[in-house]
């Protein structure tokens, strides 16, 4: 093990610091918590919903146990929250005030609480931490939306989103994905609306204005998830379902339709589904990501709505989170692959048997280009799939990195051990693992004792190390192929000097990922006038499809191509997720002439957004800046 740490501490060192340091690959650096000496069990919520204020107010109470008897302070991680008191609860009820401080704000961390314990308090049985208080309005967890932002226009909503580190935005708590908690809540609400979490949901509820949810299994923090709106439940399945507003429940129950049959798949091939019931929760488009895998219950961003069940890879990304992520943690945002990778591959697995090998086969290819393009973009220290990480924003790390360099990384290992080795050390890792929190050292001592040793000669470690500690990819990765996009790149070069007809292209035989590639390889001389043929035949810039209509606008936007402004514009508006909206932003201030165009449509569009979107789409036009000045 030593050895084992020591190797790591020395690749981080070639890699990126060239000096040595305290730098310690299993701590996490994005939490004040005193961990060391405190862990969390258990928290119980006590908030009211305030549609008024946009606020939260309530208590929450933390069920701690201490390691260290000499501790006299908890320190907990809060962002812009108004701490009222703070007080320990005694055995039979009474409660002792304690004194509190809020140490310096952090932008990236946000505000450490610190809590001194009172003397009385006995550290030898588990302390219960009172803690009244009220978020703010700018919360960047969660967004209030007015009811214009909604499907329906009638009444308002509210969501959070807690990975990576926003769940204290509206929990005083530790904040880390290292420690596991059950958790218990009472919500209250407008009477009219429906209260949800990422715990055990009754479909069949009354809207009476108070929810109560209980969480059974243990979950680290960024899994804390609540919405409340004028959401209405349609079943899917035996266990699944599906929230949102009633106008938009008629497409997500087409569009979700395989969701039962997904969840049956995953258990024959990943073991147990160990969470009760799977929900999905399809949000307004300002859901800042394409799915998020709140446990019990992935929320989701209205723009799979498709109408052809396309973009369902996202829903076997989320719900394959119950066993890689949900199950088995990464221990800190540094290990992230363990959590992206893992579950991307297996979402891929999903795919395969609930569709075609070829869709999935698209999948990869085009995950391998977005994977090439990020290495173009993130520095080289940054693209181990464990790197070094102790500054900087985890949210925004390394691109796709962690998702598809991982799963190629576990690609790499089917192919090398076979698929059936390869699965039942999957199948024994959730197991060996569950509910647990996982390094990335950790996983390749075990992958290391399973696979690599148990069948020696077939990986090595040292092989397995270079995935893990250095840049690009191992000479040997396996680099997805697919006949059809072969196909689709071969016609994009053919088209851009007139070697072939428009009514040449099967166009209409090609999924939507074939005619993303196809667009994605349009040369890069190709003309406006050809790209304005282009668009009048297969009439891109209407498409409904969120993924064609992201890579139709980024080639918009790199060549000026300023017919198609206003349905660019269109689509900046109608849509929320981060990943549609901020490649296109980024194109334009990119272009060399648009950025004051970018901007001035990004401030029209802005109030709808999610404040994370906000927050990625600022960032693209300083990155853009700051290149045009170094230019
Ligand atoms: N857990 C992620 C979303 C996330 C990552 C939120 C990091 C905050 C910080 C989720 O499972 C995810 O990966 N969503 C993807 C889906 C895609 C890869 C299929 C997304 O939203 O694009
Ligand atoms: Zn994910």
């Amino acid at each position: 093990m030593l050895r084992n740490l020591s190797i790591v501490i020395l690749s981080l060192c070639l890699i990126s610091c060239g000096e040595k340091d305290n730098y310690d690959p299993a701590h996490d650096y994005f939490t004040f918590a005193n961990v060391d000496q405190f862990k969390t069990r258990h928290v119980a919520l006590d908030l009211d919903v305030d549609f008024v204020e946009h606020r939260l107010r309530g208590f929450v109470l933390l069920h701690m146990k201490s390691s260290d008897d000499s501790a006299r302070k908890i320190i907990l991680d809060t962002r812009e929250l108004t701490i009222d008191s703070v007080a320990f609860v005694a055995d039979n009820g009474e409660a002792e005030v304690a004194a509190f401080e809020l140490g310096a704000f952090d932008t990236i961390k946000g505000t450490p609480l610190v809590i001194s314990i009172p003397p009385g308090v006995d550290l030898q049985n588990e302390v219960i931490v009172r803690i009244d208080y009220e978020t703010n309005p700018n919360s960047t967890a969660l967004q209030w939306l007015p009811p214009e932002l909604t499907a329906g226009g009638k009444y308002p909503m509210m969501f959070s989103q807690s990975q990576a580190i926003h769940a204290r935005s509206w929990i005083p708590l530790q904040d880390t994905p290292g420690i596991r908690l059950t958790y218990e809540a009472i919500i209250r609400t407008p009477p009219e609306l429906l209260a949800v979490m990422s715990a055990d949901n009754d479909p069949l509820v009354a809207r009476n204005g108070e929810f109560r949810f209980e969480m059974p299994q243990p979950i680290p923090s960024y899994l804390f998830a609540i919405a409340v709106g004028n959401l209405y439940f349609a079943s899917l399945g035996e266990d699944t379902g599906v929230y949102t507003e009633p106008e938009l429940l008629d497409a997500s129950v087409y569009e979700f339709g395989d969701v039962q049959q997904m969840l049956e798949e995953a258990e024959a091939q990943f073991g147990p589904y160990r969470w009760g019931r799977y929900d999905l929760l399809v949000l307004p488009p300002s859901f800042p990501f394409g799915g998020m895998e709140n446990p019990r219950l992935s929320f989701l961003t209205p723009s799979l709505l498709a109408g052809d069940r396309s973009l369902v890879a996202v829903v076997a990304h989320e719900l394959a989170h119950s066993w890689s992520g949900n199950l088995v943690t990464n221990a800190t945002w540094r290990d992230g692959w363990l959590n992206e990778g893992v579950t991307s591959y297996l979402e891929a697995r999903l795919m395969e048997i609930i569709y075609d090998e070829d869709r999935v086969d698209e999948e990869r290819v085009l995950n391998y280009q977005e994977l090439l393009f990020d290495f173009e973009r993130v520095p080289p220290q940054r693209q181990a799939l464990a790197p070094r990480l102790d500054t900087g924003d985890p949210d925004d790390v390394q691109g796709s990195i962690h998702y598809h360099k991982g799963q190629l990384f576990l690609e790499y290992l089917e192919l090398g051990f076979g698929r059936e080795r390869f699965d039942k050390f999957l199948q024994n890792y959730f197991d060996e693992f569950a509910f647990k929190t996982i390094t990335t050292e950790a996983f390749v001592d075990y992958l290391d004792v399973k696979l690599l040793r148990a069948t020696p000669g077939l990986v090595s470690r040292k092989q397995v190390e270079a995935w893990m500690y250095q840049p690009g990819l191992p000479d040997d990765a396996p680099i997805p192929k697919s006949k059809t996009l072969e196909y689709a790149e071969s016609l994009a070069a053919a088209l851009a000097i007139d070697e072939v007809d428009l009514d040449d292209i099967p166009v209409d035989e090609w999924s939507p990922q074939a005619l993303i590639h196809f667009i994605n390889s349009l040369p890069d001389d190709l003309d406006t006038a050809r790209l304005k043929t282009l668009d009048e035949y297969l009439d891109l810039s209407n498409t409904s499809n969120a993924e064609i209509g992201r890579t139709w606008f980024i080639q918009v936007a790199t060549r000026r191509y300023e017919a198609a402004y206003p349905q660019l514009e269109a689509y900046l508006n109608r849509y929320g997720r981060t990943r549609l909206l901020s490649s296109i932003y980024r194109a334009l201030a990119e272009n060399g002439q648009d950025v004051e165009l970018a901007k001035s449509m990004f401030a029209k569009a802005r109030h709808a957004y999610h404040p994370l979107t906000v927050n990625s789409i600022e960032a693209e036009f300083r990155r853009a800046e700051a290149k045009q000045a170094f230019r």
